[in-house]
């Protein structure tokens, strides 16, 4: 970094994780199990067959996190709360000390002037939700209004903004599509009920959460190429971008559902919308979350394939330790896309998750991890242009703090600005970490 980027004196610098990934103790206290406890379980679901059961023992090391957090200088961390910890089932009785595991944090964040941000749903659903059928059920949806409800009236004396859902595109597909995440069923398009049950369920909690602050939805965005300017692959394009943005972004900003016929779907997505639902989904939101790794490049499917699309490689640009392309212009070009599409409708936006794993090792208690500075410079940069270009970019979340649980790829890949070592729990600060707070302290200056 020579100069700093271009950005406005409020600007929000952050961290962001989730509880599955990070908190461990996932017996401890009275939480119940979530669908990912049950996931990791069965062989063969996770690489190296690694269990979150401990993870970054965060949940005893919350306060050593923490004080990671404020040697940045960081004024958020986006967490999530485990719905587990909270109602054991999913329904019913709070367990208080679940909640008061988060009062601490809550607490320890505000005590180092960092503003708790709280996902509500990050992927770990109460097992016995899943066992009346998850997110197909429709009652999932009340009960997720339900749990934000006690949760705000706990922790809505401190905690000023809240996300409801982390990434239900990303949900929707690995859970419940294809079957590589939790809790592992493989419709492919019959899981689309999923989507309007997740989204029904934020609509039915942002009021009450409205009471308290403000409310925010964080979707997994890309902008979505046409491997080549064929009719053909234009329409693949499309689809694609219909699938991964619009299903999850035009009802909540333009109360509507995107045509979806290309996937031979109905816009009441399996049948699971009533009257009145997209009033409940399209309520206002006072920011949007928006979570980018890199763009999509998409092809004209090949003959018989059950997708309007076939994903194509985006080559001669670096890649990430987990393969993903790094394309940091894609993030300047999504902004102003959104801004594009959605006009006077799109709220302010905070990017909620950025990052890049890489294969990091310790060498004389060193970390020399060049290629994420490199990202994440890259990444700021383009938030910068963005708002050059007219964009209201109000924050930035990059993922993550500390090397953790990467689902199914266990733990493999590590995303974190501080190495952890997964037998001793010991923690290294990388060379990021300190060019992240030397950036936020440069820019704040
Ligand atoms: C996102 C998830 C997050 C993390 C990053 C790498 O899709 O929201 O939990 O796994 O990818």
């Amino acid at each position: 970094m020579t100069t700093p980027p271009n950005l406005p004196q409020s600007f929000v610098w952050g961290v962001s994780s989730a509880a599955f990934q990070v908190e461990g103790a996932t017996a401890e206290d009275g939480r119940g199990p979530s669908i990912w406890d049950t996931f990791t379980a069965k062989p063969g679901t996770i690489r190296g067959g690694h269990t979150a059961e401990t993870a970054c023992d965060h949940y005893h090391r919350y306060a050593e996190d923490v004080a990671l957090m404020a040697g940045l200088g960081l004024t958020g961390y986006r967490f999530s709360i485990a719905w587990p910890r909270i109602q054991p089932d999913g329904r019913g009785p709070v367990n208080p000390k679940g909640l008061a595991f988060y009062d601490r944090l809550v607490d320890a964040l505000l005590d180092n002037g960092i503003a708790p941000t709280p996902t509500l749903f990050h992927w770990d659903l109460p097992q016995a939700l899943e066992d009346d059928g998850g997110w197909l059920n429709r009652d999932t949806a009340e009960r997720f209004a339900d749990y934000a409800a006690v949760t705000a009236d706990a922790l809505g004396d401190r905690v000023r903004r809240w996300i409801t859902l982390n990434e239900p595109f990303v949900h929707m597909v690995w859970g419940y599509g294809t079957g590589e995440h939790a809790p592992g069923r493989a419709l492919m398009l019959e899981c689309l009920p999923v989507a309007h049950h997740q989204l029904l369920g934020h609509g039915l909690a942002a009021p009450r959460l409205r009471e308290t602050g403000e409310v925010l939805i964080a979707n997994n965005c890309t902008p979505v190429w046409a491997a080549t300017d064929s009719p053909a692959d234009r329409a693949a394009a499309d689809a694609y971008d219909a699938l991964h943005n619009r299903l999850f972004l035009d009802p909540i900003l333009l109360g509507r559902y995107p045509d979806l016929s290309a996937f031979g779907a109905s816009d009441d997505l399996g049948g699971s919308v009533r009257s009145g639902d997209l009033e409940i989904i399209s309520t206002p939101l006072d920011a949007l979350g928006v979570n980018y790794y890199n763009p999509s490049r998409m092809a004209a499917p090949s003959a018989g394939a059950g997708l309007p699309f076939e994903e194509a490689p985006i080559d001669g640009v670096p890649r990430t330790a987990f393969d993903w392309p790094v394309v940091p212009d894609g993030l300047r070009e999504l902004l102003v896309l959104l801004e594009t599409r959605y006009g006077a409708k799109l709220p302010p936006i905070y990017v909620t998750e950025n990052g890049c794993s890489v294969a990091d090792e310790v060498v004389d208690g060193r970390v020399d991890d060049a290629d994420r500075i490199d990202y994440l410079d890259g990444h700021i940069r383009a938030i910068s242009d963005a708002i050059g270009q007219g964009v209201d970019v109000r924050g930035y979340f990059t993922w993550t703090l500390t090397d953790n649980f990467e689902w199914a790829q266990g733990y493999h890949q590590r995303f974190g600005l501080v190495h952890v070592d997964h037998g001793t729990q010991v923690r290294t600060p990388k060379a990021s970490y300190a060019w992240y707070r030397d950036l936020i302290a440069a820019q704040r200056s």
